[in-house]
């Protein structure tokens, strides 16, 4: 017994703060059903090796099953000593089938590779389940750019009118972001689908067991190939929440846009009553809070990702307690992930637009760089286009006109000799938008190829 030099308080042969400081149970039983799943296949792999006979195994197998309801059904008594879900589920096995054979269970094994092997499990699970979820979100995103693919509005840079888009233009902007983010899951999901079971506490298994067996048994693709790298690689729980973080990000501007459309001056889309909630104070107000919401969760994703890296960055080989603190921000991130996927999708799915609001939001300003184009075509060079359409744009603020298309033709010609009686075709945003057919570009085709692009990299 060491002495305590702060005495008093503590009496126990542990202090019972370092306990609670200690425990990861009130968090990692989140793990519980992969916890089993990789005891239920690890106690294979001993039998295979004759370190437990067939009888012993089914006695296991058939306790893991009784722990496994008892916490589905919220049975499970959690006792002072279980430190976390591994040393828990342990437990509880004695209970049920006796010491004498639980006991066995963990021959071979180390808590450092059974962790890193439930997390690369959860993960996995749970990286899945996001990708489904944000796969129908995008399908969201594209069916309601089809159906709206008719609809004009301003397309902006520096947040000034710039050019005259569609509004399925900018839907398919974020649905090719998105579809980045769920082909960029998808690899890591791939990334991650290695077994480090069989690894030990460090040094590799000293029973030989066939961990290639119990890593294609567990779903996995291959073997991390280097037993010190299996139990201390937590780069898939920094990746992950990179992910998460640039997905964030995506959708945080996402959400930025849709925040500045809903406002009065804009007035070009409506959220539903769902994601949209009332003031206090205020009775005539209806705010966006969704997206809000939205902008907001993107810096805690950050936040955990930043705190993560700091926690890791110096840690020595191999296995080291400081690792136990990927959990909490890794599963805080997943389930913010989660529910903003969900969030996002719904307030996509119920906003209306006010295409006329966006309509009228054109001028025709906007068309200067299409009267650049319209001398392009009869071969004047564009740097010198460009200038003359900005003469035009001034002019007609000079003279207090609506627009460039009130200029007359004298005066367009006198401008510029070049200009002919088919300007005047120039000035009109249907034609300007119907102009802009190559790949990538916001005419209807374009736009719609572009829907289909992505439509098919989701199916494949
Ligand atoms: N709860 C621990 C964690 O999450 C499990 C591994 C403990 N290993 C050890 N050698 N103390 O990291």
């Amino acid at each position: 017994e060491g002495l305590k030099l702060w005495g008093g308080r503590f009496t126990g042969a542990t202090d019972p703060l370092m306990d609670l400081y200690n425990a990861s149970l009130p968090y990692d039983k989140k793990m519980y059903k992969v916890d089993l799943e990789g005891t239920k296949v690890y106690t294979e792999g001993l039998e295979k090796i004759n370190l437990l006979t067939k009888d012993e195994l089914s006695e296991i197998h058939r306790g893991l099953k009784l722990i496994e309801a008892e916490w589905a059904e919220g049975k499970f008594v959690e006792k002072p000593g279980d430190e976390d879900i591994h040393t828990a589920n342990e437990r509880r096995l004695g209970e049920l089938i006796g010491r004498g054979i639980s006991g066995k269970v963990h021959t071979g094994r180390s808590r450092n590779d059974q962790v890193a092997t439930d997390m690369r499990l959860y993960v996995r699970d749970n990286l899945t389940q996001l990708a489904d979820y944000l796969k129908q979100f995008i399908q969201v995103i594209i069916k309601r750019a089809e159906q709206e693919i008719d609809v004009l509005m301003p397309g902006y840079t520096h947040l000034q009118r710039a050019q005259p888009i569609r509004w399925s233009h900018w839907l398919s902007m974020y649905a090719t972001y998105f579809t980045e983010d769920y082909e960029r899951l998808n690899q890591i999901v791939k990334r991650l689908n290695k077994s480090p079971l069989g690894a030990g506490a460090l040094a590799g298994h000293p029973y030989g067991i066939d961990r290639e067996y119990i890593a294609e048994r567990l779903g996995f693709d291959s073997v991390i190939g280097n037993s010190l790298a299996a139990v201390s690689d937590r780069d898939f729980v920094v990746e992950t929440m990179f992910w998460s973080s640039l997905f964030m990000n995506h959708i945080s501007r996402f959400s930025e846009d849709l925040i500045i459309y809903s406002t009065g001056e804009f007035g070009f889309i409506k959220l539903a009553d769902a994601y949209s909630t009332g003031s206090s104070l205020m009775p005539q107000k209806k705010n966006p809070d969704s997206l809000e919401l939205l902008r907001g969760k993107s810096g805690r994703c950050f936040g955990a990702l930043a705190g993560f890296l700091m926690s890791i960055k110096s840690i020595p080989s191999t296995y080291n307690k400081d690792m136990q603190e990927d959990k909490e921000p890794l599963f805080d991130t997943l389930i913010t992930v989660e529910h903003s996927i969900l969030i996002a999708s719904g307030v996509v799915s119920t906003l209306n637009i006010d295409a006329e609001r966006m309509k009228n939001a054109l001028t025709m300003d906007m068309l200067a760089t299409d009267l650049a184009d319209y001398l392009v075509r009869r071969g004047v060079p564009f740097r010198e286009t460009h200038h003359i359409s900005g003469e035009c744009v001034r002019q007609a603020e000079e003279l207090n006109l609506s627009g460039i298309d009130q200029l007359s033709l004298e005066q367009l010609k006198s401008i510029d000799s070049r200009f002919e009686a088919d300007v005047a075709s120039t000035f009109d945003f249907e034609a300007s938008v119907e102009k802009r057919t190559a790949t990538g570009g916001t005419s209807k085709t374009a736009v719609l190829k572009q829907l289909d692009a992505l439509n098919e990299k989701l199916e494949s």
